[in-house]
């Protein structure tokens, strides 16, 4: 059900690659919502992906751009401003990728090339992107950027590897650049902690279908679904939540908050 939290607002959305991502539920919803959006993700994930079937569905314009290249950010921005005739109200950064999680490499055995790689695709290119957006002026007053994140960056899942290192670079990007940017024009900036999601990047992780069912069962809520997690973005991305930046704001049934849970006991006493 829409509620039209979006209408007449201006949004991109990095990291549609296919209908599982958390991306493609964001844009579904956020047109749903009534806003204009551009969807933007890597050359190869534009050939390897199914981004053009949902373009068709949100009639929207995409734009390529590879996150890590400050060449592409600017032109992104640009032309973005120039499609949509003014200022961008909202962007979601939901971009991750190690490629030592993808070559099975060890958290004691890291290769410092692919953490390299890792670090600026999943997380130095948010701090990219809203460079390239604040010196453009490009968003506007109250606006709300978003990324996503993973409860790695606080606690050890020894499985998420180095990717546990970029959330948290991520989550303090958020922070840091938050407080310039609320004084510059009241932009905000917050990160959402997502359940375990059942995505291409998600999956990737060794072990993701044991901690998916763990975090299942410890989260009195169950995991969040990335449906729910659409609609999370979109409460923040519009005006009901003006006051609130710089947050790291986790979306995970009670996850994180929670010891143990009865399932996980009863579960533990039955093995
Ligand atoms: P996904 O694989 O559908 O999305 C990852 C996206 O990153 C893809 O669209 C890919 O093309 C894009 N990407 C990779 N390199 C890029 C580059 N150089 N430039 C531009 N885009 C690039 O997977 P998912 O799960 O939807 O991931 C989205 C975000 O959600 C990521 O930040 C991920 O870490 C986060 N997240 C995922 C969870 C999960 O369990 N799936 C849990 C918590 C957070």
């Amino acid at each position: 059900m829409s509620h039209n939290l979006l209408q007449g607002k201006k949004g991109i959305i990095f990291g549609a690659l296919d209908s599982r991502s958390i991306a493609w539920k964001v844009a579904l919803e956020s047109i749903a919502n009534g806003a204009d959006i551009i969807l933007t993700n890597a050359p190869i994930a534009l050939r390897m992906g199914s981004i053009h079937e949902l373009a068709k569905k949100c009639n929207s314009k995409i734009i390529t751009a590879d996150a890590t290249s400050l060449e592409d950010l600017n032109k992104l921005f640009s032309d973005s401003m120039e499609y949509f005739g003014g200022k961008i109200d909202f962007v979601l950064h939901s971009i991750g990728m190690s490629v030592n999680v993808r070559k099975k490499r060890k958290y004691t055995d890291l290769n410092y090339d692919f953490l390299m790689k890792g670090l600026d695709v999943s997380a130095i290119s948010f701090h990219k992107m809203l460079q390239v957006a604040f010196k453009l002026d490009a968003i506007n007053d109250f606006g709300s950027i978003l990324a996503l994140s993973y409860i790695a960056a606080q606690r050890t899942f020894p499985d998420y590897n180095d990717m546990a290192d970029n959330k948290a670079y991520l989550e303090s990007v958020a922070r840091s650049f938050g407080y310039h940017y609320g004084k510059h024009n009241k932009v905000r900036i917050n990160t959402i902690s997502q359940s375990p999601t059942i995505t291409t990047a998600g999956s990737g992780v060794t072990g993701f279908d044991a901690f998916f069912e763990y975090a299942n069962k410890l989260s009195p809520l169950g995991n969040a679904s990335s449906e729910d997690c659409a609609k999370y973005c979109v409460a923040l991305f519009s005006e009901y939540t003006k006051s609130v930046t710089m947050q790291n704001l986790f979306h995970d049934g009670g996850f994180s908050r929670t010891g143990v849970s009865k399932d996980l006991i009863d579960m533990l006493k039955n093995k």
